[in-house]
């Protein structure tokens, strides 16, 4: 009896920053589990290759790829397939990624990947695997019918175990010589399979599938449980840090921001022409950038984010983008006495002040000046 620990890829969050920190938490933590091999998933290129090679090398993780090449240089990014030897049999694993699937990095610069034919790949690897190996394990990240039809092309692989996945299989499928396993996304359940494997040959005699559902039948680990409560905490704390450099002191609570839904039943006209301009998709931009929810950039990019009753990132108001009131005021105290065009006059410079803006970018930017940018959104 001996163990392989196997993934078939997609370990690493969305592109968040906020993910971001989850994933190396993750990492570190994955790393105890004693992988033997990893499959490659696209999602491991979501914070850059540089954060990706990171997190192979402080955490020891045993990343394989046979099908995933720098476009510039040629190289295969990863070990094309990793040896693991275990009471006398050697398991030959390797993996491959679909080259359907698109890799985007959050990282400014990073490199370009060139995806290969996952058949052609396997066509050329399992011939040379198989002369130094006895078993063949391919982590499949390609989901259940890619792989499939793989199986049926290549022939000479004993194991396959797919990724990028949504569905469990309570038993094995077979394919041609082959078996085939599956356990679903985000750790929610842990397949093991028992497989007697010949001694003399490497070829698998029996399978037996148990897929393990962790829900709240199965006592959470104190030791991991305390770990994932100190990340949550120290999170939270670094938020409200975070929250705390931008205070919501301006203004007063018995005000109310109305949102441009309000000022648009009256002043239409206006209303069209404000949608037209950029205020009205300033919180876009920063959605493009997963940086939703950086205090540092919702400060301009919002409406009233430090004053009170204005933007709140943690209940999502409908006060994104800088909208009337983020230059006007509170419509709360709409009076038609002329102060909303006093307040919306000195707004400017609290949001164009380019020593404070980390988005500025000379090249891009023209320094503000009143006359100028009004006239852009003059109304
Ligand atoms: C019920 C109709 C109505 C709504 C809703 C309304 N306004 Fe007005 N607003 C008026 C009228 C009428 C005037 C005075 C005539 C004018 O200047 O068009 C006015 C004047 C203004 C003025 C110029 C005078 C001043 O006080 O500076 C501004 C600025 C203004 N509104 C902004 C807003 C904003 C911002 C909103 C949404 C929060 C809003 N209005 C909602 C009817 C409305
Ligand atoms: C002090 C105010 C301020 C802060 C803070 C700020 N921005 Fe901006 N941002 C602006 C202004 C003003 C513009 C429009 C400048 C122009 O077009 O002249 C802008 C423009 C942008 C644009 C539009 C595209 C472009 O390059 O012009 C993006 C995207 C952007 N900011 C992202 C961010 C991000 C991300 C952060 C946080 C890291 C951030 N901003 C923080 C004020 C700010
Ligand atoms: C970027 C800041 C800004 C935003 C956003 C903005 N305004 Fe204004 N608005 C101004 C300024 C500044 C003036 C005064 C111009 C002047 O007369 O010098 C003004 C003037 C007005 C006036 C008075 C017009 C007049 O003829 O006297 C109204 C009404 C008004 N805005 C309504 C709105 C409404 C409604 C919205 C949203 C749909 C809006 N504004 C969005 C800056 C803004
Ligand atoms: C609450 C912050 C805030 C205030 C107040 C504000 N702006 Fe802006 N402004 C922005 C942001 C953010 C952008 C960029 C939006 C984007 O492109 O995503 C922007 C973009 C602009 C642009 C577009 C630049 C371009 O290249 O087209 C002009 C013009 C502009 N602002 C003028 C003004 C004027 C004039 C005022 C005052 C009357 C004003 N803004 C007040 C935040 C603000």
């Amino acid at each position: 009896m001996t163990t392989l620990v196997l993934d078939s890829g997609d370990l690493f969050g969305t592109r968040t920053k906020k993910e971001q920190v989850q994933t190396e938490f993750m990492c570190e933590h994955t790393q105890s589990f004693g992988y033997d091999a990893i499959g490659l998933g696209e999602r491991e290129f979501n914070y850059g290759w540089e954060f990706f090679e990171k997190m192979m090398k402080t955490y020891r993780l045993p990343y394989t790829n046979a099908n995933v090449r720098d476009a510039g240089t040629g190289e295969l990014l990863l070990p094309e397939f990793l040896i693991v030897e275990r009471q006398g049999i050697k398991f030959g694993v390797c993996s491959v990624m679909d080259p359907s699937q698109k890799i985007i990095s959050m990282s400014a610069k990073d490199r370009d990947y060139e995806i290969a034919d996952p058949v052609a790949t396997m066509r050329d690897l399992v011939p040379r695997l198989r002369e130094q190996c006895d078993t063949v394990v391919l982590l499949s990240h390609l989901s259940d019918r890619p792989t499939e039809a793989l199986l049926r092309e290549v022939q000479g692989i004993d194991l396959a175990v797919i990724g990028h996945s949504f569905k469990s299989y309570n038993r094995e499928r077979i394919v041609g010589d082959c078996v085939m396993l599956s356990a679903v996304h985000e750790g929610r359940v842990i397949g093991r399979a028992d497989v007697h494997v010949n001694n003399d040959d490497g070829k698998v005699m029996s399978v037996q599938v148990h897929i393990t559902s962790l829900d709240d039948a199965v006592d959470d680990d104190p030791v991991m449980l305390q770990a994932v409560n100190d990340f949550l905490q120290a999170a939270e704390d670094r938020r409200v840090a975070q929250r705390a450099a931008f205070p919501r002191e301006m203004g007063s609570e018995d005000e109310a921001f109305l949102t441009s839904n309000n000022c648009k039943a009256c002043h239409t006209g206006i209303y069209q022409e404000w949608r037209q301009s950029k205020h009205a998709q300033a919180y876009t931009g920063l959605r493009a950038k997963s940086m939703q929810f950086e205090p540092e950039c919702l400060v301009c990019h919002t409406t009233g984010y430090q004053y009170h009753n204005g933007f709140d990132e943690q209940e999502r108001t409908s006060l994104s983008h800088v909208q009337c009131e983020a230059c006007h005021g509170y419509g709360t105290e709409h009076a038609r006495n002329g102060d909303m065009n006093d307040k919306a006059r000195e707004s400017c410079t609290a949001c164009h002040d380019e020593d404070k803006r980390p988005c500025y970018d000379e090249t891009k930017h023209d320094r503000f000046e009143y006359a100028t940018f009004w006239e852009k959104i003059a109304h």
